[in-house]
């Protein structure tokens, strides 16, 4: 059998086309060599299907978020999801083998407890869960695990700003960075992290002249969410840019799709069928010859 075979390819591996990298797994360092490059793209995907879809879209990294406690487990809150969901959801995308590098969030208190226990509970989203390199939210406070956590040769991705881990001690989530002390202690943050060694760093809920002057200061690659146009890339929910949450969605949010709206529609015509009896037909049927059905059903 040759390597152009066609039934070597898996059927379900469909190639990608229109990606900026092309045909080749993306890595820390290609992300980190994007600074000031083409834009850099990024979603969340949390299962099989979403990192099918992602990569075949050409996505550049695929984040195993803790949001998917609450866009899939409709929590209220990232505080509720912990380590061993994580490590499922990032096995589940790792089905996919994804071109994109695939990136998984480290829940809250799975990194405040010490730079070993940060390192072990990295090394698990690693090791059993497949991710190619870790998320966790802080700035200058976070140094010491972060380093420790490169020290184990895992790539970081830094994540600043509005911090949905910090819901409680930011008192609610709110825009970060709105007045000039906050600001520049934000830009310090920025540089410790990129200085550290994080391949990427996320902004979210940053004003947008914030997210420019973070991205023109560091060496890092900026992922914006609700950080403005200049960041290096942009991050989003996989469930708000398909339309597929309640309908109401921050303002940073554009929805290219109302796959939930469609989904509701496509759900309510089955129903209709199937009460009319128009589903399933007869091509939708299994059959067996006129001779054994007729025999078959001899004296029913
Ligand atoms: O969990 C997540 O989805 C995130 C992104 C919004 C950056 O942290």
């Amino acid at each position: 059998m040759t390597g152009d075979d066609p039934t070597t390819v898996p059927s379900r591996q469909t190639p990608r086309s229109g990606s900026l990298h092309g045909m080749t797994k993306v890595t820390a360092p290609a992300i980190l060599a994007r600074k000031g490059g083409p834009k850099i793209a990024v979603v969340t995907a949390y299962d099989y299907p979403g990192a099918v879809i992602a990569d075949r879209a050409g996505i550049d990294i695929i984040l195993v978020g803790d949001s998917v406690a609450n866009v899939v487990h409709g929590m209220d809150t990232t505080l509720e999801i912990g380590l061993d969901e994580i490590v499922i959801h990032t096995r589940a995308v790792k089905r996919a083998r994804p071109e994109a590098m695939v990136v998984s969030d480290m829940p809250w208190l799975t990194f405040h407890l010490g730079p070993e226990d940060s390192v072990r509970n990295a090394g698990r989203l690693v090791r059993e869960g497949g991710a190619e390199a870790v998320k966790l939210e802080g700035g200058r406070k976070r140094l010491p695990v972060i380093e420790a956590i490169l020290d184990a040769e895992i790539p970081v991705m830094g994540h600043i700003g509005l911090t949905p881990q910090s819901v409680h001690s930011m008192g609610g989530f709110k825009v970060q960075g709105k007045v000039v002390d906050a600001a520049r202690e934000m830009i310090e943050d920025a540089k410790a992290l990129s200085d550290a060694g994080c391949f990427s760093i996320v902004l979210e809920g940053v004003p947008d002249v914030l997210g420019e002057i973070i991205t023109k200061e560091v060496d890092a690659p900026t992922i914006g969410i609700g950080a403005g146009r200049s960041t290096d890339g942009q991050v989003l929910v996989f469930h708000d840019v398909l339309g597929l949450g309640s309908g109401s969605y921050p303002k940073f949010v554009r929805s290219y799709a109302h796959l939930a709206d469609d989904a509701v529609a496509a759900l309510g015509r089955y129903k209709a069928d199937v009460e009319s009896g128009a589903f399933p037909a007869d091509d939708e049927s299994y059959h067996v010859s006129d001779e054994v059905a007729s025999e078959l059903l001899k004296g029913t």
